[in-house]
This record gives C-alpha cells, structure tokens and sequence, in this order.
C-alpha cells in the first residue's frame, strides 16, 4: 500500500497546551475562545491542528454519532471511550468530558467518582454538566476534588422532556432573572466557566459581564466570551435537523454521498482498482510460479488451467 504523505500544518515548537488559567486569561484581554465538539481520534487531530483552544467531547456524541433520540441514552463508559480517542488525537486543545445523564443527579459522591473517570481513564482535563443552584454542592464536591467544572445553562438537552422540547430558554423576566442568579451560583461554586445554550442575545451578553469567568455561547448571540458549536452540525453532517444558530461551513453528507456512489459505481464498472491501485509482481517471479506449478505437476490450481 503506498503511504500519502500528511499536508497537514506543521505544529509549533512553542505552542502550548491551553490551561484553564489561559481560558480564564482569555477573557480578562478579550479574546473570544473557539470550542468545538469531538467525538473520535481523526476529527480531534485535526481540530487541533486547526488550533481550537477547547474540544469538548460532548454527550451530543449520542444523536449526531450514535443515532440516539435525544442525548439520554448515553452512558458514562461511551462518553470514556470516545474521550479516550479525543484525547489520542489532541495534544494542545483544552479537553472537556460531558457528564452523561444519571451521572452526576443521584449522589454527589457517584458525581465525584464518574468525573473523576474522565480524568484518570480519559485523559481530560475538566468536565461538563448542566443544571443551575440544584447543581452547587455537586459543582463545589467535584472542584474541592481538583478537577475543573464547566457549568451549562440555559436550553440542558438532558432535561429535553422537562422544557418540552428542544426550545429557547430565559425569553421572559422571571427566567431570565433565574438564568443570572444560577450563573452567579455556579460561578461561586466554583465553575471555570459556563456553556449557555439557545438564550436571548442580550441575557447572554448581561450574564457575561455580570461574571468573572467566561461564558461560552452555543446560540447565545456575540456577547459571550466565547462560540461552541456541534461539529456535525458545522460540518453539514447530521441531516435529521439543524437549529436556527447554526452556521454550516461545510456540506460533508452531500459530499460524502458523492463519494461513495462514485465509489460503488467504479466497482460496478470495474474500473476500481485500476493499474496504480494494484501490486504488480515482477516477470521473474511470474515465470518462476509459472515452472513450479507446472513441474510439480501440482494440482493447486483447480479454477485456472489457462495459467499452465
Ligand atoms: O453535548 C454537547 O455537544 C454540548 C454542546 C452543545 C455545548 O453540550
């Protein structure tokens, strides 16, 4: 098999791997902060090359690469699998593990102990949940552990059934005031920063400000510190939906079906593989095969006389 050479950019000598003190300095001289969603080793390599500053390994990994309904499903050991991967292919990229549903809600110290998995069989260097003041002693428990929380407000898909669907949250006065006093709680439980998810534009910027550390919207408008994105959904991808605050930079389904329809029709025509694609073996070696088959007087060859 020949080996295609990798054209990919070359890595920094001085690049360093992002720490949650750069985060948090990001956000003090303003500098947005890039976080994407991975789920395997290639797309977490490349994410990294591209110089994203958070992966996030996301329990959306149960719709857009599972096939789930909703992000339920998911469980601890597939969320530490796909981490495992991420964390192969990621060697600068801040790495956040998503704590699946039912890890973190029964008690604290299964909370502590399910984070701490992300950690030490994972290879990540924070984790994710979501929920507001309900979630303080568990965000102060993992954190009084060492291990960095990243909180998540607004529109938490693993209280899908809860909000009665994937829909906007904070869109009135009493929510939104909600929204500012939990973002205020889990800042001082201890958090390093928060995902906000399908809220106003305008909370999301007054919950910035109104906090040290940085937010990072996901369909929360300009005013965060920061964008997240499923990368599936960037990528055209998932086909099943795309929310109204996502901003395709590809189209890969559509490429992806060309690819393989051009691939199936070449095998139908035999016109894959063709001579560049196939180990060709030298006229020596052929006429040698040719003499041994025939002077063995060997029956090896019981579909092919013509070779004789
Ligand atoms: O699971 C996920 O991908 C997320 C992002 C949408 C923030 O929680």
């Amino acid at each position: 098999m020949s080996v295609v050479q990798s054209t990919s950019p070359k890595v920094s000598e001085e690049r360093k791997k992002v720490s949650i003190r750069l985060i948090q300095a990001m956000k003090m001289r303003h500098e947005p902060i890039g976080m994407l969603t991975a789920y395997d080793y290639p797309t977490a390599l490349i994410m990294d090359q591209a110089g994203l500053d958070i992966i996030l390994v996301g329990d959306s990994l149960g719709m857009v690469e599972l096939g789930y309904e909703s992000t339920l499903p998911v469980t601890m050991d597939e969320m530490i699998h796909h981490c495992k991967a991420v964390a192969r292919g990621a060697r600068y990229a801040l790495l956040v593990g998503d704590m699946p549903f039912m890890s973190y809600q029964v008690s604290t110290q299964e909370a502590v102990r399910n984070a701490g998995r992300f950690l030490q069989e994972a290879g990540m260097s924070a984790v994710k949940l979501e929920g507001g003041s309900e979630r303080a002693d568990t965000v102060r428990a993992i954190v009084s552990a060492g291990i960095p929380v990243m909180g998540h407000l607004g529109l938490t898909p693993q209280s899908v059934h809860k909000l009665g669907g994937f829909r906007p949250q904070g869109k009135d006065a009493e929510a939104a005031y909600k929204l500012l006093e939990d973002a205020q709680i889990l800042q001082e439980a201890g958090c390093f920063s928060l995902v906000l998810e399908s809220i106003p534009g305008r909370l999301a910027e007054l919950v910035s400000k109104n906090l040290e550390i940085p937010t990072i919207g996901i369909g929360a408008g300009v005013g965060c510190d920061g964008q997240v994105l499923v990368t599936h959904d960037l990528l055209g991808l998932f086909e099943r939906f795309t929310p109204k605050f996502v901003k395709q930079y590809a189209h890969l389904a559509g490429e992806m079906r060309s690819a393989f329809s051009a691939f199936k029709s070449d095998v139908k025509a035999r016109s894959f593989p063709a001579g560049e694609h196939t180990v060709e073996m030298g006229e020596d070696e052929w006429k040698c095969l040719e003499e041994k088959l025939s002077s063995t007087h060997s029956n090896i060859l019981t579909h092919d006389p013509s070779m004789r």
